[in-house]
């Protein structure tokens, strides 16, 4: 017998229900729940998991409780909301998504296991893999972006980067792929209500990158808070058993969201705890996050027949599972042992933080600085907010550990006078300091406007139904640009904000989101041209928070829009198009794309298109471009949308250079969910788009026939 069948042959009931049990210490409350006493739950067995607590020291005391003290010896699991960093801050996941660039997306969340194992973690609630195509929702910020092709890449790196390749390493953390699924269709980009989709979309758009992340070997997986058409996830049998267990054959764990299994009650389909337990149990759910349905349902589930020992011993046999991947067994105080702060990542947050910045608008050449600068006005509330640029999430990152923006720019232009001023607060109407900090500007050679949302206005909870700049801020920028001094905009936020007016007067604008500790020096990396910036949005920027949801991978119409025609579907206020088309982003060089060549022009089942294209970089800067690929299928037996993602590549070129393209796309990537719900390859035609971004002007195009 294993160590797994002995230990299920030897627990009793309550120590059974006790793997299954996530409790939360006070240490950080991520939402209302209670306080309890745990040592001696832990000793009687009756709490396997523990979330919200970190740090060698304090993580050892509590595993020595289950080890050495428990009837069983059972080690913990102890997980935590490791989203873009433990200590050292990345940016956050909606930012990160605009490098497009596998490798570092892996290498950030490699960085954050090292240092969140380095405080005794061994599960992390990453990565969020929500698709998200309204900017309502706040926790568009945690989500890679729009695109589920992104999205899956994403799933692949993160699993790769947190988990490495042995899970039971010292420096490895199991990852939990949330929230399964479709969170990001909430109603009116309102937090936590109903989601209601068509099951097409479910495949098309959102359970991709959760595919993406079984076949990565993703170790955890959290069904979303919501419901979909009166189904809430936590106890969506049909998605979890079904598809993700049975179709899928994920054998990892389930980790209900936080009080998500009580919340059943809420939800209006369990009339009490034991039935709520014995909903989310018979789904799959194994771990109950906090709401202590488990402990107190389940006993009165399996009395009244509402379940079967055998449906909790397989949820049992997952938790010690991955316990057992994890090397918990073999030596419990793995995690947490070492020094911490032995390697260095604020070197790589510095570099993935510029790369994480978009340039979206630059008129003028007002940039890189020119070095001769000698006198700059840095305006706004988050000019020299420290804390602030750490975003919604920031797991043990200090806010006095991370670089401002007037501290980034100070260190990178010692010469310079930077004159500093909030001028207001990011919300509320106290207008009075407006005065002074445009008085900062009058003699300024370049006002510097350092604008957007605090960190508390996205992330969970924190939906908003206005995408302008909150509070007073708007007044203070039209006050700066009435100077007529050339203005730079800085940009801090979760979401793009629909701000037509200010792209319309600045020199230049940069969405530089909220970029973790070395935020402050990666954008001045970008500002004086030490770095030439490479950032391309991972979603699409609506001019107005009506045209919401948008997303460029739209279905063609019946009647397309043309231009002047009064047939048209653009709004009769407002054009259809965005503000920035998915995949923006300008660089101080200037590139152009030339000769797109398909060969051969018809291709088979099994073989591969040969796409290329020559890149030139007409400007005097070297630079590094990024070409996405996209696909049409131009007549299939379901519409299919009028751009797909299906690869993204960049290429470095030095002033003037011009380099050439190779790309292979095979044919099984042609394929979709056809009406049956299951991929299919259907032959016919299909448009080849190469561009910069999604911009449907700026595409080239060529054509291929699959017979
Ligand atoms: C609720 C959030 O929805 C989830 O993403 C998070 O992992 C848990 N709380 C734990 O903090």
């Amino acid at each position: 017998m294993g160590r797994i069948d002995r230990l299920l042959a030897a627990m009793t009931v309550e120590e059974k229900i006790g793997q299954l049990n996530m409790v939360a210490p006070s240490r950080v409350v991520t939402a209302p729940g209670e306080p309890r006493d745990v040592d001696e739950g832990i000793r009687a067995g009756r709490i396997g998991n523990f979330l919200n607590f970190w740090g060698g020291d304090e993580v050892h005391a509590v595993q020595r409780l289950a080890v050495e003290e428990s009837r069983l010896g059972i080690p913990l699991l102890l997980g935590l909301d490791v989203i873009h960093g433990h200590h050292t801050i990345f940016p956050v996941p909606l930012a990160e998504a605009c490098l497009f660039d596998r490798d570092l997306w892996e290498k950030t969340a490699r960085a954050a296991a090292e240092e969140a194992a380095q405080d005794g973690i061994a599960l992390t609630f990453a990565p969020m893999l929500d698709v998200a195509r309204d900017p309502r929702w706040g926790r568009i910020v945690e989500s890679p972006g729009e695109d589920p092709w992104v999205a899956s890449e994403f799933a692949r790196a993160k699993t790769r980067g947190f988990q490495g390749h042995d899970l039971s390493a010292a420096s490895s953390i199991a990852a939990t792929a949330k929230h399964l699924c479709a969170y990001g269709a909430v109603t009116a980009g309102r937090e936590y209500a109903s989601v209601d989709l068509a099951e097409r979309t479910l495949h098309e758009v959102y359970l991709p990158p959760f595919s993406a992340a079984v076949a990565a070997g993703i170790a955890a997986i959290m069904p979303a808070l919501i419901d979909i058409a009166g189904v809430p996830m936590t106890a969506n049998a049909p998605l979890l058993q079904g598809w993700l267990r049975c179709h899928l054959g994920f054998d990892g764990v389930l980790i209900s969201d936080y009080n998500a299994i009580a919340g059943l009650r809420n939800h209006g389909v369990a009339k009490d705890t034991a039935e709520a337990a014995a909903l989310a149990l018979k789904a799959g759910v194994d771990i109950d996050m906090v709401s202590n349905a488990y402990a107190q349902g389940l006993p009165e589930a399996l009395q009244r027949g509402l379940i079967t020992m055998t449906e909790v011993d397989a949820s049992v046999r997952r938790v010690l599972k991955l316990k057992e991947r994890l090397g918990l067994f073999e030596d419990p105080y793995r995690r947490g042992a070492a020094e911490r702060g032995t390697t260095n990542q604020r070197k790589l947050a510095r570099d993935v933080g510029r790369r994480a910045i978009v340039l979206l608008t630059h008129s003028g050449g007002i940039l890189p600085l020119s070095p001769e600068i000698r006198h700059i006005a840095l305006v706004g509330p988050l000019a020299a907010a420290p804390g602030e640029m750490l975003g919604p999430w920031a797991s043990a990152g200090r806010g006095q550990e991370a670089a401002s923006i007037l501290e980034g720019l100070k260190a990178a232009l010692p010469h310079c006078q930077i004159d500093s001023a909030p001028g207001v607060d990011v919300s509320g109407e106290d207008m009075r300091g407006i005065s002074a900090a445009v008085e900062r500007c009058r003699d300024a050679e370049l006002v510097i406007l350092c604008l957007g949302e605090d960190a508390s206005m996205s992330g969970e909870a924190a939906s908003r139904a206005d995408l302008g700049l909150p509070g007073c801020q708007r007044a203070l920028a039209e006050m700066a640009f009435d100077l007529g001094r050339p203005v730079v905009v800085l940009l801090s936020s979760g979401r793009p904000l629909a701000l037509p007016w200010l792209f319309e007067r600045a020199d230049a604008v940069l969405a530089t989101w909220f970029l973790g500790t070395e935020a402050g020096h990666a954008v001045a990396d970008v500002l004086t041209g030490k770095f030439n910036p490479t950032g391309k949005l991972s979603v699409t920027w609506p001019r107005h928070v009506g045209q919401v949801p948008i997303f460029y991978g739209q279905r063609p119409s019946g009647r397309p829009t043309r231009a002047g025609g009064r047939d048209t579907g653009s709004y009769l206020d407002l054009p259809s198009t965005p503000q920035f088309s998915f995949g923006h982003g300008l660089s101080y060089s200037r590139f152009t794309l030339h000769d797109l060549r398909c060969k051969p022009s018809c291709v088979k089942v099994g073989e591969s298109v040969e796409v290329s294209i020559s890149v030139h970089n007409d400007s005097l800067i070297g630079g590094e471009a990024t070409l996405f690929l996209f696909v049409r299928d131009v007549v299939a037996s379901i519409a299919r949308p009028l751009l797909e993602l299906k690869g993204v590549r960049k290429i470095v070129l030095g002033p003037g250079e011009r380099g050439d393209l190779i790309w292979p796309l095979p044919v099984e990537s042609l394929a979709f969910v056809g009406p049956g719900l299951d991929p299919i390859l259907e032959p016919g035609l299909f448009e080849i788009h190469l561009g910069q971004s999604a911009e449907a002007t700026e595409l080239l195009t060529g054509i291929i026939e699959l017979v």
